[in-house]
């Protein structure tokens, strides 16, 4: 048996894995607008990796026979100023999640829900990824500036990146 308000939190957890997935389309969707394609092939790296964070917490809760019950999305912004800024909002973000994740395992602690500890141990390590990444790349823009060559350099850069699934763990 899974504990009442874990359960709760583990569901609402898929909303905010598929809630950042639908931030990094928005941002994707905004890159490819304003003709910055490599940042915006980051994105969709970015866009596949939260969908298969959403799809472990929702195996999780499949595996542990619990129900599943999905919440409407939301979409706070679809513009931004500049590609630093779009980075930056990603950052903050991306630290916003960490925080869920650190509410959910101290939840685990407090009551005693060690089967999903591994998960979320996967998860601790998996955010400490996330915001090096997104800050890394905040501060690479915010050091170019309005230098356009400077920005077109990275542009092309971060359009090498390429998903590869995260290694199963906890699982
Ligand atoms: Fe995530
Ligand atoms: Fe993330």
């Amino acid at each position: 048996m899974i504990d009442e308000r874990m359960h709760e939190e583990l569901n609402r957890q898929i909303k905010y894995e598929l809630e950042s997935a639908y931030l990094y389309m928005a941002m994707m969707a905004w890159f490819r607008n304003n003709g910055w394609d490599g940042m915006a092939d980051w994105m969709k790296a970015q866009v596949q990796e939260e969908i298969v964070h959403a799809m472990k917490f929702f195996d999780h809760l499949a595996e542990r026979g619990a129900r599943i019950d999905l919440a409407p999305l939301e979409l706070k912004k679809t513009t931004w100023s500049s590609p630093a800024d779009a980075f930056h909002d990603a950052h903050e973000h991306e630290r916003f999640i960490t925080s869920r994740i650190h509410t959910l395992a101290k939840l685990a602690d407090e009551v005693g829900d060690y089967a999903s500890k591994p998960m979320l141990q996967w998860f601790i390590e998996e955010q400490i990824e996330e915001e090096a990444s997104t800050s890394k790349v905040a501060e690479d823009l915010g050091r170019a500036g309005d230098n356009r060559s400077a920005l077109m350099m990275l542009d092309r850069e971060l359009g090498q990146r390429v998903f590869t699934p995260p290694a199963s763990a906890g699982e």
